[in-house]
């Protein structure tokens, strides 16, 4: 990841009058990402591929109809062709299996969404699970997941890939350096674990999870060069939680209809030394990773 110094004049743009804390936004990092996987697209049509993005949609919810527009419009500025199948808010979880099934087994597509969250009575885990996980752009597919443990190459789950990418992209310390992660789910916590203790030379850092099960969790949190929260607990990490000048990545959120709660309370702002801010942190890049696996698939589908 090439990372980019911003200069002092723009931090000074990204802070706010009672802000002490650098803001660490996210999308100059997908901008990058993306910037990259545009050059990777282009050079795979050069050379006779059209990398492919399909993306599902099951059933008339807006905000998820929107956000696949979002997504579609992105993918065919990055080069892609994103053929877009929408199934009925009726549609049962074997006519979902029929489609995953199809566009498996088309070659002319590398990779696959399925909009999250589906209606109610769709099984999403079952349908995450029969996606070829070489087309798996969520990388949270077992194989993908079980492949990330091992250190094998594979889809890496997005949003934790976007936060080590936002850490290396501001030159934040974290090899040798202590983490701590407060939330151990399956979407952020745990594999975000695995990939900053890996040995890597934007991983590599001294890494502690810490949950329900830990009462005492500030304990460990005020110690961490760099906290983490990953939980969906709106200002469960509060300014005394935080070691001053530290990093804090601001993961975690709770909507209440459309509005945005975060887990890193806004004075948490006075103490850390670097904050991810309130909104466009780690949203920004958990796309952009998206859009890096599925370049990814398409790379490894036409080798
Ligand atoms: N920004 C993004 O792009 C993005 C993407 C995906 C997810 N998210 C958000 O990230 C959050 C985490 O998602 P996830 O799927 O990884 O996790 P999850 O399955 O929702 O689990 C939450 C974790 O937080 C812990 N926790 C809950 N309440 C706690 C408390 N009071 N004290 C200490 N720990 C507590 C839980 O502990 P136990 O294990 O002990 O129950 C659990 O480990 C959610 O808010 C989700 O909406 C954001």
């Amino acid at each position: 990841m090439g990372a980019v110094r911003l200069g002092a004049h723009v931090w000074e743009g990204l802070m706010s009058a009672e802000t002490q804390a650098k803001l660490l936004p996210g999308k100059p990092v997908a901008d990058a990402v993306l910037a990259d996987v545009a050059q990777r697209v282009a050079k795979l049509k050069e050379g006779g591929v059209q990398p492919s993005l399909a993306t599902i949609l099951v059933g008339d919810d807006d905000a998820s109809a929107g956000y696949i527009r979002i997504k579609q419009r992105q993918a065919g500025e990055l080069g892609f062709v994103s053929p877009h199948e929408h199934l009925p808010s009726d549609a049962t979880q074997d006519d979902l299996h029929r489609v995953i099934d199809r566009l498996n087994a088309d070659k002319s597509v590398h990779a696959l969404l399925i909009q999250y969250p589906p209606p109610a009575h769709i099984d999403y885990d079952a349908a995450l699970m029969s996606v070829d996980p070489d087309k798996d752009v969520d990388g949270m597919h077992p194989l993908n997941l079980g492949r990330l443990s091992v250190g094998l190459p594979g889809a890496r789950p997005c949003t934790p890939a976007g936060i080590e990418a936002l850490l290396a992209h501001y030159e934040i310390p974290v090899a040798g350096h202590e983490v701590v992660i407060l939330g151990r789910g399956a979407t952020i916590g745990r594999p975000l674990a695995m990939m900053l203790s890996q040995k890597r030379p934007t991983a590599n850092a001294a890494v502690t999870v810490v949950h329900t099960g830990v009462p005492d969790w500030e304990r460990y949190t005020k110690r961490a060069d760099i906290l983490i929260a990953a939980v969906g607990v709106p200002g469960i990490i509060q300014p005394e939680h935080v070691r001053p000048g530290a990093t804090v990545i601001g993961a975690g959120v709770r909507y209440e209809g459309r509005r945005l709660l975060p887990d890193v309370a806004e004075e948490v702002a006075g103490v850390a030394g670097a904050l991810t801010p309130r909104v466009g942190g780690v949203g920004p890049t958990t796309v952009a990773m998206l859009f890096r696996n599925a370049v990814e698939a398409a790379e490894k589908a036409s080798r």
